[in-house]
């Protein structure tokens, strides 16, 4: 895609990943991503926002060409990360006025990561601001979005909240702007389970300190600019500070079938309670939607069979990344089938130190599961459903 004016002399010069379907090597993107940068024509100086991923820095490159940009001033760099990062070697060796502006802690990272030299660098201080001539940027610290270098960018004059990872959604569009919100608002949260979601305490500070901003659009640094600011500033808060709901997240495995049949029973009978759970097998399930499941959970009951004296690697998987993503369940089960015995149970509890959850008596049984072991299911369905009513999640 060509270079977009977004306003009068600020355009929009990222790249777009279509066909990318691994982030981090380890988070599924169903619909792509973007790297947006952004480029600021002020009446003196000339400001870049974020330089995208290394894979397509020829991208932005051109785009700069493209508007026969001759001169950089500043290269904003919101976020360390190689993603928004990416391409800010080539860009102070093309520019060699430019100077990269940044938190101390980015400067730091930038210089690990890129070995960019350190006269390169201008550093801010929290709230510093920086004349481009007829505009204003200010930047405003918001360490632990995700990593602790973070800032954002506010363009004063326009409004403009330059964001970098924090609200955004990793989708591959043409649309410059949301156009629809359903999509956006899944992709977003997706991207806040997967990537926010372990740093809500910050994450609550910070939203805290863009309250006092009035915010015409956010440009996000993957995904979409919100136009309606508010749409994607309510659903953080709710995903950050609402209470938990009346969810169950169940995510198992089955060689042979009898935690499968555990796994039924149990859901039948949390839905004729009145609660609702998203079963997940975790041989065929993609993360993301797991993850994302676990922004509102109240309770995880995990299934598994005994395998090797312990719970199935993939329910491993599963659970440490549970306990590292952080959601805010307040309830934790076990459920599943051993032949001979082990410590599937024990094991698994001792992954989830990070939550801080109470653990609801796991049921097990030998084999195949016996009319006592379904009415221990029935019991387990009924605890749930009455502490989540205690609790007032609805
Ligand atoms: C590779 C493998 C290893 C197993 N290791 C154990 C074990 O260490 N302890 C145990 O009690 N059962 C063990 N079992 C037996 C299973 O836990 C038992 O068959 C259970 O009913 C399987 O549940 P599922 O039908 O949900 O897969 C093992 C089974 C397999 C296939
Ligand atoms: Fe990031
Ligand atoms: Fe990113």
């Amino acid at each position: 895609m060509k270079p977009r004016e977004i306003k009068r002399g600020v355009y929009w010069v990222g790249a777009i990943d279509w066909d990318r379907r691994l982030f981090d090597s380890l988070i599924p993107l169903p619909d792509g991503t973007s790297y947006n940068s952004y480029l600021i024509k002020g009446s003196q100086k000339m400001a870049l926002i974020d330089a995208v991923d290394p894979t397509m820095k020829e991208v932005l490159l051109e785009h700069l060409d493209e508007l026969k940009i001759k001169t950089i001033d500043y290269i904003i760099a919101n976020h360390a990360e190689q993603d928004h990062s990416g391409a800010i070697a080539q860009l102070v060796e093309k520019y060699p006025r430019s100077k990269v502006v940044c938190t101390p802690k980015c400067k730091e990272l930038l210089i690990a990561l890129l070995m960019i030299p350190e006269a390169r660098f201008k550093t801010v201080a929290d709230k510093e601001n920086i004349s481009l001539g007829d505009r204003t940027l200010e930047f405003i610290y918001t360490p632990w979005v995700h990593w602790p270098e973070t800032m954002v960018s506010y363009l004063r004059e326009d409004r403009i909240l330059f964001s970098y990872d924090f609200f955004g959604s990793h989708l591959a569009t043409t649309d410059l702007y949301v156009s629809d919100e359903g999509q956006v608002y899944e992709a977003a949260k997706r991207y806040f389970a997967e990537i926010m979601m372990p740093f809500r305490a910050t994450i609550e500070k910070n939203l805290e300190k863009l309250k006092d901003y009035k915010i015409d659009i956010i440009a996000p640094s993957h995904g979409p600019m919100y136009d309606k600011p508010e749409f994607i500033i309510k659903a953080y808060n709710s995903w950050v500070f609402d209470k938990p709901k009346n969810i169950v997240v169940l995510p198992y495995i089955s060689m042979h079938g009898s935690t499968r049949l555990m796994v039924e029973h149990l859901v039948e009978a949390l839905a004729e309670k009145g609660v609702t759970v998203k079963q997940f097998d975790l041989t065929v399930t993609d993360i993301g939607k797991l993850a994302m499941a676990l922004v509102d959970a109240a309770t995880i009951v995990i299934g598994t069979p005994t395998i090797l004296v312990g719970p199935h690697p993939n329910v491993v998987y599963a659970t440490f990344l549970a306990n590292a993503l952080k959601p805010k369940v307040k309830f934790v089960s076990i459920i599943g089938s051993y032949g001979w015995g082990g410590k599937a149970v024990e094991q698994l509890a001792a992954m989830i130190p990070n939550l801080k959850v109470e653990v609801i008596e796991p049921v097990l049984c030998k084999g195949l599961p016996h009319p006592a072991d379904y009415e221990a299911l029935e019991k387990l369905a009924t605890t749930i459903a009455q502490k989540h009513k205690a609790e007032g999640f609805a």
